[in-house]
């Protein structure tokens, strides 16, 4: 069986008063009201990280995450954030390659590959992202850009390192527009990247990977889209942001 994880991403949100009231609410309502065993993972800015954390326990499959990181260990690389100072404030998951990232910071996939690298240095689960815009959607070229963003940003890790590996599969076209794939879309996709992996690697390693769903993802689609076979949970934006509306994407998660 897969793991199913629900992760909510912040982006550049909330103050640390805001952030911390939000996850200590929707900790609270998930403990209170969810049965499942997904993972849940608030990932909030930087500087809310570490007290995120405090307030979290990976024994009630609670976890937290940073939006990106550094592909350094250390040094002089001024206003830069390296894994390893992640990790020491508790965090579990990386977001890697975000289309944000990707379009506005020049984020590369060979760049990339060297980010998921330094995440797997520390141990801590990247999530890998990936997804084509609309133009390249309507010009129907979107599974060869999903295959090369795939296949440049992870395809030089091992097996056993693939494993470690989150993908989210986010059209850009989807986020923060209120246009959510529809079940079919994502699925066909989710399928795609799988068979991605199978080619590259194998089966076993193929099945036991997750793929988030991510854009536009609100209570009102989140139950449909997780009842799709290679759908495994979701990268949420603006839904994030309330903590009713996120712990109701966490209960639609079986
Ligand atoms: P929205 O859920 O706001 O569309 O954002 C999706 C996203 O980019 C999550 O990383």
């Amino acid at each position: 069986m897969r793991k199913k994880i629900i992760a909510g991403n912040w982006k550049m949100n909330k103050n640390f008063e805001e952030g911390l009231a939000l996850v200590s609410e929707a900790a609270n309502m998930i403990h209170d009201e969810y049965q499942g065993s997904a993972q849940v993972v608030f990932i909030p800015p930087f500087i809310h990280l570490n007290a995120v954390s405090k307030l979290i326990s990976a024994e009630s499959n609670l976890f937290s995450g940073a939006q990106n990181c550094s592909n350094h260990a250390s040094g002089a690389y001024t206003g830069e954030i390296s894994t390893g100072m992640i990790k020491s404030c508790g965090a579990s998951f990386v977001i890697i390659g975000h289309s944000e990232r990707r379009q506005y910071f020049n984020e590369t996939n060979d760049w990339l590959a060297r980010k998921v690298d330094a995440v797997l240095s520390e141990n801590l689960t990247p999530i890998y992202c990936c997804g084509e815009t609309l133009e390249e959607r309507e010009s129907n070229v979107h599974f060869d850009v999903l295959k090369k963003q795939i296949s440049e940003g992870l395809f030089h890790l091992s097996a056993e390192a693939m494993k470690q590996v989150v993908i989210a599969y986010e059209p850009v076209w989807a986020i923060g527009t209120g246009k959510t794939a529809s079940t079919a879309q994502a699925q066909e996709v989710h399928a795609f990247i799988r068979s991605l992996i199978e080619e590259k690697y194998n089966k076993e390693v193929a099945d036991s990977i997750t793929i988030q769903y991510g854009g536009s993802v609100k209570p009102e689609n989140a139950a449909e889209l997780f009842s799709a076979p290679d759908i495994d949970g979701a990268l949420v934006g603006g839904a994030a942001l309330q903590s009713r509306s996120f712990a109701d994407i966490v209960k639609a998660m079986k």
